[in-house]
This record gives C-alpha cells, sequence and structure tokens, in this order.
C-alpha cells in the first residue's frame, strides 16, 4: 500500500524521488506526487494515475532543490483525485506532509483545525495532519534543546494521532531538515555518504545505500545534511541502529523478464535453496533453525501450534497443517490473522503460535501476533523482510532468504514458506517419533526440489500453449485434495489476482456439494492428482465433472495411474516424496494463471485495487 520517499543531500531530487516512487509502485498504489523544497518556495505535483504520468508531467518543471518528499497514494479516505493525492501542503502554507495509514481522529482534528482557521481542499484524512502539525508549528518558539521547532511541532502532533502513520514532512522554513516518523505504517532511513532517504521499504534505496535504520513504532527521526537524531513522541534519547540490507539492486530489477511475476517464479530454484541453506544437521537427518529461540526440551512441550496468516500466506499454513500433522504427528490450527486477532479465541496452554507473512508488515498478521503474545504466547514468525515490524516483534522465527518479492501476486515466497513447513515438520517430526533413516530420506526429498522445479519450469512453454486455450473462460475451479486442497486455494487465488477471472479453489470430493452446479463447457477444472492414497478418489471427481462437460487441466505426478483421455489438458511433474509434492504443484498453476492473465492483456505485476503489503485493516 502507499509509498514515501524523501530524500536530503547533495543530489538533484526530483529524479531520485521519482526513481524511488518506481521502485514501489509493486506496493500497489492510484495516485502519486512530489514536493521539491525550492528557491520560491515548495513544488508540488500530483496525478491520478501511474508515476510515469508523474515523471511526464514533472519533467517540464525545473523543480531546482536537494531536499524533497513523493508519494504514492492507495485510496482510503476521499476517492481517486488529484486534489487527493499526496503530499499535502498544511492551508497555510508552511508544512508539506506525506502519510501511509489510517488517522481514526481525523473527523475531529478537522473540526478542531478549521475553528482555528485551517482549510480543507481534500478529502483525506492525511490533510488534518498536514494543518494539526502547521498548528503546533505556529505555537511553538523558534527552537529548544537542540531541536528544530518543526521537530517539536510534528513530535506534538503525532501523540494526538489515534491510527496508524508513516509520515514525512518538509518545512518552508527549514531547507536543511526533513522529518519522519512511523507507527503502524513502515519507515526506514537509508544513511547514505552524505545523503539520507526515508522510504517505505528497502527497495526504494538500494541504488543509493546499503544502510539502514529501521524505525520503531512511536519513533521520530530528525534528518538533517550532516547526521540525524531519533526521539519518540514523547521521549529523548533513542539510540539508532545502523543495520545492512542484505538484497542487491538486481535482486530488485527485472533483467530480462517481461514482468517480476514471471522472473520471481524463475527465481524459485535459487529461493528455495536459499530457504534451505545451512539449514541441515551434520549428520543429514534433520533441519536446524538458529532463530527459533527455543530449545528441544521447550518444543517437546509443545502439543498444538496455531498458525495465522492472510492471503497466500494462510495458504502456506494450511499447507503447514497437513505436513506438521502428517509429520510430526503434532495437532495444528489455522486461522486468518484478521478473524483471530479479534476472536479472543481460548488457547491451549501448551500452544505454539507461527505467523507467515512474506513482508512482515501486513497489519491483521501483527495485530494476531501481537494478540497471542498479550496473551502470553511465544509466537514465531516465519518471514521474509529482515527488519520488518513482525521479524522485529516476534519472539523468535525463520527467514525466508527469498530476496525481494516485487510481484504483487506471491509466487518466490510461496514455496519458500512451504519449504520452511516442510522443514519444520521434519524438524519437529526428529523431535518426536520420526526414525533418523525417516529423517534423511527426507533431508535427500527436500535437497532435490530446486532440480525438480527446474524441470517443472523446462515445461513453461506447454503451459503458455494450454493458457492460450483456456484465457477466454470466465470462471475457472481448482480442485485438490489433502496437502493439494491448499494448492487449489492458491492456484484460483494467483489466477482472480491478476487476471480478473472468477476462480475458486475447493476439496476436490466438495465439489459435488454445491460447486458442481457451476460446471458446464464454460468453467474448466484445474485438479490435482497425486500418487498416494487418494488418487483414484480425484479420478473419480474428474470423473463427474467430465460427466457434465467440463473441461479439465490435470496437474498430476508421473507415475500416479492416470487413465488415458481422462483430462483435456495434462500438466506432469515429477514423482517425488510426499513433503515436497505442494511445492512441485504449486509451480504448474503460477505459470498457468500468468501466462493466462497476459493473454488478456493484463498488468501482471500491478493488478487492479491490489498492494503488495496490506498495511490497513
Ligand atoms: O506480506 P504477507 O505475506 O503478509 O501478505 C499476505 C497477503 O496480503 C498476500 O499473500 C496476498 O494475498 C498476495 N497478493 C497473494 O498473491
Amino acid at each position: 500500500m502507499c509509498g514515501i520517499v524523501g530524500y536530503i543531500g547533495k543530489q538533484t531530487v526530483k529524479p531520485v524521488l521519482l526513481e524511488g516512487l518506481k521502485r514501489l509502485e509493486y506496493r500497489g498504489y492510484d495516485s502519486a506526487g512530489i514536493a521539491v523544497f525550492t528557491e520560491e518556495g515548495f513544488k508540488v505535483t500530483k496525478t491520478t494515475g501511474r508515476v510515469a504520468g508523474l515523471t511526464r508531467l514533472t519533467a517540464r518543471e525545473p523543480m531546482k532543490g536537494t531536499l524533497g518528499i513523493s508519494h504514492t497514494r492507495w485510496a482510503t479516505h476521499g476517492g481517486v483525485t488529484e486534489a487527493n493525492a499526496h503530499p499535502h501542503v498544511s492551508s497555510d502554507g508552511k508544512i508539506a506532509l506525506v502519510h501511509n495509514g489510517v488517522i481514526e481522529n481525523y473527523n475531529d482534528m478537522k473540526r478542531f483545525l478549521k475553528e482555528k482557521g485551517y482549510t480543507f481542499s481534500s478529502e483525506t484524512d492525511t490533510e488534518a495532519l498536514s494543518n494539526l502539525v502547521a498548528y503546533h508549528y505556529a505555537k511553538e518558539p523558534p527552537a529548544t534543546n537542540g531541536k528544530s521547532r518543526l521537530f517539536i511541532a510534528v513530535r506534538k502532533a503525532l501523540r494526538h494521532v489515534e491510527g496508524t502513520y508513516g509520515v514525512a514532512v518538509m518545512c518552508t522554513d527549514y531547507p536543511d531538515e526533513l522529518i519522519g516518523a512511523r507507527k503502524g505504517s513502515p519507515l526506514i532511513v537509508g544513511v547514505g555518504q552524505g545523503e539520507y532517504l526515508l522510504a517505505s521499504d528497502v527497495s526504494a534505496i538500494v541504488t543509493h545505500t546499503s544502510n539502514v535504520v529501521y524505525l520503531k513504532d512511536d519513533e521520530v527521526v530528525s534528518i538533517k545534511r550532516d547526521g540525524f537524531q531519533v526521539v519518540t513522541t514523547n521521549e529523548d534519547g533513542v539510540e539508532a541502529k545502523i543495520d545492512k540490507i542484505s538484497w542487491n539492486v538486481e535482486d530488485a530489477e527485472l533483467g530480462d523478464f517481461p514482468h517480476f511475476m514471471l522472473k520471481e517464479i524463475f527465481d524459485q530454484p535459487a529461493s528455495l535453496e536459499n530457504a534451505m541453506r545451512g539449514r541441515f544437521s551434520d549428520d543429514g537427518s534433520t533441519a536446524k533453525f538458529g532463530g527459533l529461540n527455543m530449545t528441544p526440551r521447550e518444543l517437546r512441550q509443545i502439543d498444538r501450534i496455531l498458525f495465522t496468516a492472510c492471503g497466500t500466506a494462510w495458504h502456506a499454513c494450511l499447507v503447514a497443517e497437513y505436513l506438521i500433522e502428517r509429520f510430526a504427528r503434532i495437532p495444528v490450527e489455522v486461522e486468518y490473522a484478521s478473524e483471530f486477532r479479534y476472536r479472543n479465541a481460548p488457547l491451549d496452554k501448551n500452544t505454539l503460535v507461527f505467523v507467515i507473512t512474506q513482508s512482515g508488515e501486513t497489519i491483521d498478521t501483527l495485530g494476531a501476533l501481537r494478540e497471542a503474545q498479550r496473551k502470553g504466547y511465544k509466537a514465531l514468525a516465519i518471514t521474509n523482510v529482515v527488519g520488518s515490524t513482525i521479524a522485529r516483534e516476534s519472539d523468535g522465527g525463520i527467514y525466508q532468504h527469498a530476496g525481494p518479492e516485487i510481484g504483487v501476486a506471491s509466487t518466490k515466497a510461496f514455496t519458500s514458506q512451504i519449504m520452511i513447513a516442510a522443514m519444520l515438520a521434519l524438524y519437529l517430526g526428529r523431535l518426536r517419533d520420526m526414525s533418523f533413516a525417516d529423517g534423511v530420506v527426507m533431508v535427500q526429498a527436500l535437497k532435490s526440489v530446486p532440480d525438480y522445479v527446474r524441470k517443472i519450469l523446462d515445461q513453461a512453454d506447454r503451459i503458455h500453449a494450454i493458457a492460450k486455450r483456456y484465457a477466454h473462460h470466465a470462471d475457472f475451479l481448482f480442485l485438490g485434495r489433502q496437502a493439494m486442497f491448499p494448492i487449489a486455494l492458491e492456484g484460483a487465488l494467483k489466477l482472480k489476482e491478476i487476471s480478473y477471472i472468477h476462480a475458486e479453489g475447493y476439496p476436490a470430493a466438495e465439489m459435488k456439494h454445491g460447486p458442481i452446479a457451476l460446471i458446464s463447457e464454460e468453467c474448466p477444472s484445474v485438479f490435482f492428482a497425486m500418487s498416494g492414497e487418494n488418487w483414484q478418489k480425484v479420478v473419480s471427481n474428474i470423473q463427474e465433472v467430465k460427466a457434465r462437460k467440463g473441461k479439465v487441466i490435470l496437474v498430476h505426478s508421473e507415475e500416479c495411474p492416470i487413465p488415458e483421455d481422462l483430462a483435456d489438458e495434462t500438466i506432469v511433474i515429477p514423482e517425488a516424496h510426499e513433503s515436497i509434492m505442494p511445492v512441485l504443484a504449486t509451480i504448474p498453476v503460477q505459470l498457468l494463471s500468468y501466462y493466462i492473465a497476459v493473454e488478456r492483456g493484463c498488468d501482471v505485476d500491478k493488478p487492479r485495487n491490489l498492494a503488495k503489503s496490506v498495511t490497513v485493516e
């Protein structure tokens, strides 16, 4: 959701901000804007639509300056209009501000500020904050205790905010100061050589520096040209820690691929390798994790695990449930984070809570984590983004090391999450009943995943050809049993997110209890059939669809004895250990969804209405 880029340094600021916004496009947005501090005051340009449009508009404007703020807006309060786009300048012209998050008490603020003579020209909650900063600024004496009047005014204004924010602020009287603050919405400080950036995430700053300060909730930073100072909204003297970003510029670039989604699908042999790196025991019989912060003895005492997440990560939780129950014999529950956080669920004393999140910033997942911790449970996280809020607030966890995922539709992050779930199942299993020999077999299987994935990726052209034949359909069903059920859900989600085709995932047997009414020549079904206990049952379900003239695309494992001519299209994946089949079965449906979306001319990496990281409830 919304993206912030701010800059203070020696470079001409406009191209720096526009490049930063371009790199944040993947977060999802519908309008964009920029404000530059120039000798003639703030130069502000805003537009609805893409950053490319903003770049064209500003091309004619000199906008000379080395301090500025910019924003991509994903509309919450007020429609997608130029007036509602950020930056918002206070009605006295003093303060320019960009904001991510939601100011819940903005109506009260607005009422108060109108009485004080401030005026409003947008429908946003943000404009209330820019005017509130201006109000406090007008009241403040010039400077106190080494802090500028601006710094103090921002700090005071934020004390009155109910809700969430990441903000970047400038003032006409301070050509050498940029203020940032966060609560609930991410904001980082990039620390370069004689230059500093404020940004919503690292992708906007990697071309400038790999040194970063991850601001925490309630922190406010004042950045000058020669250094910065962090305080909280109420206290001074916060020690800011400078971390190193492990991602590099190439990771966040398209290279030869037409879309990030395709690049990330093809990244998977590497991202899966990275999920495993250094995580197997020397005797090759189990997995090991450095950051769980729990001893084997403590883990032995767990008798239930609750997994919670949103979207694709929730599907990863469902796979984890299957794998951990199957291989570690520990009961697992799965909940949507948005439900868990408000449901006040009674949890068993020996429950361990796990959240899964690519971004580490999803607000509902963060809320669920905090709720579990508030109740006294240990809450661990599987996450991809180092330094993210959830990575910092969890009691321990496992990093995915999948590299930046820019495509809005999650692909490599999902497979790396389910790979880690398989490794966790192995680790917990070996702490309980799983034998050394079974552990060794499972480790070997996991290690073979990248090669198997390469083999499936080699079928991309074939899958593209299938996609061409089916891209015109308006409805799809995705059907699978057991561990293939979450993959069916994930296949349906991928397709609807990027191609806007209506798609539903169901356990294959559930089809008869309702969705079968949808079956016709016009509604194809994607089935998953793997060797093992249930393939005959899946075959029966396919026959039920065929009997109703439904078209079938079947993803099946090599040795699964599928009757000839059963399906209209088949995609064959390698026969492998049960624990890795969910990863392997995911790849074809990622490719299928991608190619169908491309065939339909959809904007694959920036699907309508979606945001990469959902930081509002
Ligand atoms: O960053 P997170 O993993 O917490 O994100 C959760 C969901 O918002 C995310 O998986 C979403 O469903 C994606 N668009 C799926 O492709």
